[in-house]
């Protein structure tokens, strides 16, 4: 267990989670955001090596109270979970929903709100079932579970305004719609849409490419000679969830960092971080994310 580098607002500690969480009792209830990806509960060994069944359930419920322990009392954790399918069958798994159960329940911990990760750049598969016998269609999407000891954790939907699209700023322009009541019952005022704000406000299905060919981190890989990550998230992920629910200052935490794009996110929005990571590939990486010009 050690600090692999720090940053002017973070850390990396390279180890396992579990390890490390014993010297991080100073920071008890002062954390307000966990992000992570935590390895995902796939059927068959991946490179980083999961656990499989109920011992992976198991493993990952027993974070839940350590990391409820951390957060503040209007912190919040978020994790993204992708799918998974039974081994040769065209047929999902559950097991990451019962993971999410245990972990709940275990936790002592509400479900916020769910969101959805899509990925339209993903490559289609499981290829068996998608482009040979095509009989699924492509799985593009992972999920992001939102969690919190409270029912009002730390949240302002104000700080990830959007864009309005195309079709809202004619709107704007025309100030022509059909006012009333609609087939799902909200009832549509006279006045109330052409009222401009700052933004729109996002749903809870984050469409966003991961495309990161061409970045700073993977430079650094390639002249290192290191391998990247192979389930990087998209940074812009990151930023969403961390300007969400923390504001600058705050404290985040990501105990299975991967390529560190929390850390990294984190640091650009002026957030604290610590970061865990397992294995010495990624965590030498992931330091070509704080790099300038890699
Ligand atoms: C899904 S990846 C995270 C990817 C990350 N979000 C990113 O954008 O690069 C999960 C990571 O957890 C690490 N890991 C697995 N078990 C761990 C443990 N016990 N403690 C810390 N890290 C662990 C793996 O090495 C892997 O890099």
């Amino acid at each position: 267990m050690r600090t692999a580098y720090r940053t002017k607002l973070g850390r990396l500690i390279h180890g396992k989670a579990e390890e490390a969480f014993g010297t991080l009792r100073r920071y008890e209830g002062k954390v307000d955001l966990v992000f992570t990806s935590p390895p995902f509960p796939l059927n068959r060994k991946k490179k980083y090596g999961n656990l499989q069944g109920q011992a992976y359930i198991d493993w990952l419920a027993d974070f839940a109270p350590k990391l409820r322990a951390l957060l503040k009392p209007r912190g919040s954790i978020v994790m993204e979970v992708g799918n998974a399918w039974e081994p040769g069958r065209p047929v999902m798994s559950t097991l990451s929903l019962r993971a999410l159960l245990s972990f709940l329940d275990t936790g002592r911990l509400v479900l916020c709100q769910q969101f959805i990760y899509n990925n339209p750049s993903r490559l289609p598969g499981p290829a068996q079932w998608v482009t040979v016998e095509r009989i699924r269609v492509k799985d593009s999407y992972s999920h992001l579970w939102w969690m919190s000891p409270r029912d009002r954790p730390k949240a302002t939907n104000r700080r990830i305004l959007q864009p309005y699209s195309v079709a809202m700023e004619r709107l704007f322009k025309t100030r022509k719609y059909n006012s009333g009541a609609r087939p799902s019952e909200h009832h549509i005022g006279k006045t109330s849409f052409f009222r401009r704000h700052k933004g729109a406000i996002p749903s809870n299905v984050i469409t966003l490419a991961n495309t990161e060919n061409a970045s700073s981190y993977m430079k650094y890989c390639r002249e290192n000679k290191l391998t990247p990550h192979p389930a990087r998230m998209p940074v812009g992920l990151a930023e969403f969830f961390i300007n969400f629910l923390t504001k600058p200052g705050d404290l985040v935490l990501d105990p299975f960092a991967g390529s560190n794009t929390t850390g990294a996110a984190a640091e650009a929005l002026k957030r604290h971080w610590i970061s865990i990571e397992s294995d010495k590939v990624y965590v030498d990486g992931s330091y070509g994310r704080f790099v300038k010009d890699a």
